[in-house]
């Protein structure tokens, strides 16, 4: 068996600090929230520089880059993570205690030629988070925080979600031999995600509510009892989805794009990525950061209405509504840590229609890659930002997937059968979609059909 590949050197270790009024702290209470002032905390680490603003040895650039790419042969747990491969930008676990690990991480970039034509770009490349253990981004984050959860001793961890974040905490609770309890809103999240947590064991409660109203529950039920919140407002789960960013400039051979395109629901995500793009470029990992954008859906956009209406002094909660269930959030709990991302990078927020997210998920699907509508979001967003000019047509443009095509199969057969819509007030404009849809064919089992109904195809759509 190979040994571990070796650590750069031990880094001073992680602290955590109040975005808000900068109270430092090294435990939070259970709910996440500065005692001070109520806000957010993040892990900062005052090892990394010293008061003569030189770098602390064992994070000279080049030896990090040479160490992650050596721990590639190595089949040790820790090394095998895409996450933990990166552990020296990470808070360490206390010595004796092992990550709660499913190789997450380790995802592909993808090319999308197809879209990158109907974006009116040169080239446009993805990087597919849905190709995480769980189908999801959240498995990144979940590895770290589920570990600190484990290592802290308790023994039930929870989380309120639209579906993919309590899909990965009960498979995460599960490996680690923990309780989980999931609070998801009745009706309202798609039934892959649904049967992912009933299938890992979670306790799973469907509230009569929306995924704010089971937020606030959440946060009610760990002041009263000992659970650990699972949510983003943890930080140690940012810590772990920031690697998903290092991983991407790894496979870019550590040259920056000109542009990042994330959903954003509870805006934990964006956070958590740009967390990792001033922190490469300050570590000297990178020359210059990308531009980080946000998309959000139309009926769910409070961060993208709390830029354009309030200069992002304010967030206004919205009712949220979409069939992008992933991202039906009104209020979400990150959005200070992602505008200060969106204004450290240069980038932007855009909003885009259910009709525009339908055809770009098609889009992303005809390129054989495909994703959950919430994804979708970002090549939708990315038209926009071409047509404004924001985006140039020759500039090099990574989309984050964030969820995988089978987390929502209903939305994608109701698309082709041309359902999706009907009774909506977007019927009309849905029309425009019928180009993209591929409602299955029932024949019967004669061969003269199906050949029939290829010659109709050739006939129809020469090549
Ligand atoms: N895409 C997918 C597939 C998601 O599941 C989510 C969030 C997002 C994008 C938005 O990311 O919240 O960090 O801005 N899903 C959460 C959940 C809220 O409970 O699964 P964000």
């Amino acid at each position: 068996m190979n040994p571990p590949a070796s650590d750069v050197t031990s880094v001073p270790g992680s602290r955590l600090r109040c975005i808000n009024c900068g109270n430092v702290a090294d435990q939070a209470e259970q709910d996440f929230r500065c005692r001070n002032c109520g806000d957010l905390f993040e892990v900062f680490y005052p090892g990394w520089s010293t008061s003569s603003g030189t770098r602390a040895s064992g994070l000279d650039a080049q030896a990090l880059k040479q160490v992650w790419h050596d721990r590639k042969t190595s089949i040790a747990p820790s090394d095998t993570s895409g996450v933990w491969r990166f552990r020296e930008l990470l808070p360490t676990l206390k010595a004796g205690h092992e990550p709660i690990t499913l190789r997450e991480g380790n995802t592909p970039l993808f090319d999308l030629p197809r879209c990158a034509r109907s974006a009116g770009v040169d080239r446009l490349q993805a990087k597919h988070q849905g190709m995480n253990p769980t189908a999801s981004f959240k498995d990144t984050g979940m590895t770290t925080a589920a570990s600190f959860a484990r290592q802290e001793e308790f023994r039930w961890v929870a989380c309120a979600s639209t579906g993919n974040t309590s899909a990965s905490m009960a498979a995460y609770a599960a490996r680690g031999d923990l309780r989980s309890l999931v609070l998801i809103p009745e009706g309202k999240i798609s039934w892959g995600k649904l049967s992912q947590s009933l299938d890992y064991g979670a306790v799973t409660c469907q509230l009569r509510t929306d995924f704010d109203g089971c937020v606030r529950v959440l946060n009610e039920l760990v002041r009263r009892t000992p659970v650990y919140l699972l949510n983003s407002v943890n930080p140690y789960r940012l810590e772990g989805q920031k690697t998903a960013a290092i991983e991407l400039l790894e496979q870019l051979s550590w040259e920056p794009p000109d542009h990042i395109i994330v959903p954003g629901g509870n805006l934990g995500n964006s956070s958590a990525l740009g967390k990792a793009l001033m922190e490469m470029k300050d570590l000297g990992l990178i020359s210059r950061l990308p531009r980080l954008s946000v998309i959000q859906a139309e009926g769910a956009n409070p961060f993208f209405r709390s830029i354009r209406e309030h200069g992002g002094k304010q967030l206004i909660p919205t009712d949220a509504d979409t069939l992008a269930t992933a991202i039906r959030i009104g209020n979400p709990a990150s959005w200070k840590k992602a505008l200060r991302v969106l204004e450290a990078t240069q980038g932007t927020v855009e909003q885009v229609s259910e009709v525009e997210i339908a055809l770009a998920k098609a889009e992303i699907g005809s390129d054989g890659v495909g994703c959950e509508p919430a994804s979708a979001v970002t090549l939708a967003g990315l038209k926009k930002l071409v047509g404004q000019g924001f985006v140039k047509r020759n500039e090099r443009i990574i989309l984050v997937l964030t969820g995988h095509v089978l987390k929502d199969p209903e939305f994608t057969l109701k698309f082709h059968r041309g359902d999706l819509f009907v009774g909506s007030p977007h019927e009309k404009e849905a029309k425009s979609l019928v180009p993209q849809q591929r409602a299955p064919f029932v024949l019967d089992a004669k061969l003269e059909s199906v050949i029939r109904l290829l010659e109709d195809f050739d006939t129809k759509e020469p090549s």
